[in-house]
């Protein structure tokens, strides 16, 4: 695929119309960037205000800003219900406010019954795009700012690989870095293969170079970002592995903590496994969606692995690399789920023993195949088995997850404990949390803390030198 540089055109432009904006309004504009959904959408929004900063907005702190952005997700019919929800607050603002932009961008909007929707029952929207035109964003907003009405632009493919966004981190010391966008494997659930698109890789030497210039910034974390970084390479000029690339990423001087989301087990190398293991750098965390633990029902979800592949992996990372924090994704009440398929889950959820897992009741996707597959689990089932599943994740994640009791191991800091003065929110490598005394002066910076007393899913401690 064809490389982009990011024109300074398009925002120059913008940067004259937000002038404009602010004449009219007699203010300097605020922006509110407002994420739905996971890190990849968390990484697309600090695009999103990298491109407002630098034309002039302000970053406003919460919805009565005078631009409101929403980045929206649509994993999960209630993700789309959510917005709905949203958008009937904002349009209330809008009356008072009538000079209040509003910009609606992300997944959802790859779904053109959605994007339907809103062009006839939410008029006051001002601008929509995709997830393949983000980059145009400069463009579309300066062409409403200019008295464009109604500026919409969806693409149903991504047309070039965009390098050189402006890009605002929400937090100095970590950052997120594409590697890949879109995903090929068609899980029968999911609708991110649609909104996304195929699977593209992103050039090694343009990640690398994105990485040491957030270490030059003082960046010390790096979670880098795909569907499935496991299959990360396919179609380069020049294939490489998702394991050499971590070997890479971590030698950049300055980075000091790697992660990775999300990883496919059917794509799960031994090479990985290897690198994970004798590469310090790298997190002692592994998110490793399972979605079921019955084959019969992984089949049905096109999973291309079986409850006892799931097992033998998660045992072989485990015996790798013994200090590792597993987690997980679980769908409950897939088309056709019996009782014995999800006691198989159970099964697998009591052997693996996470440290934690998502749960999710499984929700239709328009377009998806599950969302026309017979036998359906009734609500009541569902809500009975989700319950049972979350009690259980609970129990074992507590008893779990805080197995280093007793040891010093390093934490990034995150900033104050909010919930006591004094005290500061560390982050451990395999993403526990540690609360323990010291000042703000310490955000940012990675000190290594003693783990004394065990508090629900976090530690308390204290910090030694
Ligand atoms: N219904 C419920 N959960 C879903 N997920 C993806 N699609 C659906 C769906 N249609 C969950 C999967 C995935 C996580 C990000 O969201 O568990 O790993
Ligand atoms: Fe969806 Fe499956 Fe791709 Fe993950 S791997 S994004 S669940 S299709």
């Amino acid at each position: 695929m064809e490389k982009y540089q990011f024109t300074q055109q398009d925002m120059e432009k913008l940067a004259r119309e937000t002038a404009g904006y602010a004449g009219r309004l007699g203010h300097a504009p605020t922006a509110f960037v407002q994420t739905f959904g996971c890190q990849m959408n968390a990484r697309d929004s600090e695009k999103l205000r990298g491109i407002l900063q630098e034309a002039g907005f302000a970053e406003g702190a919460d919805e009565t800003a005078d631009a409101v952005v929403i980045n929206t997700c649509t994993v999960r019919e209630n993700a789309n219900e959510r917005l709905y929800g949203h958008l009937g607050h904002l349009n209330s603002m809008k009356r008072e406010h009538p000079e209040k932009l509003i910009v609606l961008c992300g997944c959802m909007m790859q779904e053109p019954d959605e994007v339907e929707r809103i062009r006839r029952k939410y008029a006051f929207v001002d601008v929509v795009f995709g997830t393949h035109n983000l980059y145009r964003f400069p463009e579309l907003l300066a062409r409403r700012l200019s008295g464009e009405k109604h500026v919409f632009e969806v693409w149903d493919a991504p047309q070039e690989m965009v390098e050189e966004l402006p890009k605002k981190r929400e937090v100095p010391y970590k950052s997120g870095v594409n590697i890949s966008f879109g995903c090929d494997n068609f899980c029968t659930y999911c609708i991110v293969p649609y909104v996304r698109g195929r699977e593209r890789s992103r050039r090694p030497e343009d990640i690398l170079e994105e990485v040491r210039r957030l270490a030059a910034d003082g960046v010390l974390e790096i979670m880098l970002l795909g569907q499935n970084v496991n299959s990360y390479g396919k179609g380069l000029a020049e294939p490489v592995s998702f394991a050499q690339l971590l070997e890479q990423v971590c030698a950049v001087p300055g980075i000091e903590r790697v992660r990775f989301m999300t990883s496919h087990p059917k794509d799960l190398s031994d090479e990985l496994i290897a690198v994970m293991a004798h590469e310090p750098k790298v997190c002692r965390h592994l998110h490793l969606p399972m979605q079921s633990g019955s084959t019969r029902i992984l089949k049905a979800m096109n999973r291309r692995y079986t409850k006892e592949g799931y097992l033998a992996l998660a045992q072989k990372i485990r015996a790798a690399i013994p200090d590792i924090h597993l987690t997980t994704d679980i769908i409950v009440g897939f088309p056709g789920e019996t009782e014995e398929d999800f006691e198989e889950t159970l099964d697998v959820v009591r052997r693996v023993r996470f440290d934690s897992a998502f749960t999710f009741i499984y929700s239709p996707r328009t377009g998806t195949p599950a969302a026309s597959m017979p036998d359906r689990v009734p609500p009541e089932t569902v809500k009975d088995r989700f319950a049972r599943l979350l009690d259980l994740v609970q129990t074992i994640g507590s008893e779990e997850s805080l197995r280093e009791l007793g040891q010093t191991l390093p934490a990034l800091v995150e900033g104050p404990d909010e919930a006591r003065p004094g005290r500061v929110t560390g982050r451990l490598g395999n993403n526990v949390m540690v609360h323990f005394d010291g000042g703000p002066d310490l955000t940012g910076r990675i000190v290594n803390v003693k783990l004394e007393e065990r508090r629900g899913f976090y530690y308390l401690g204290t910090m030694v030198p």
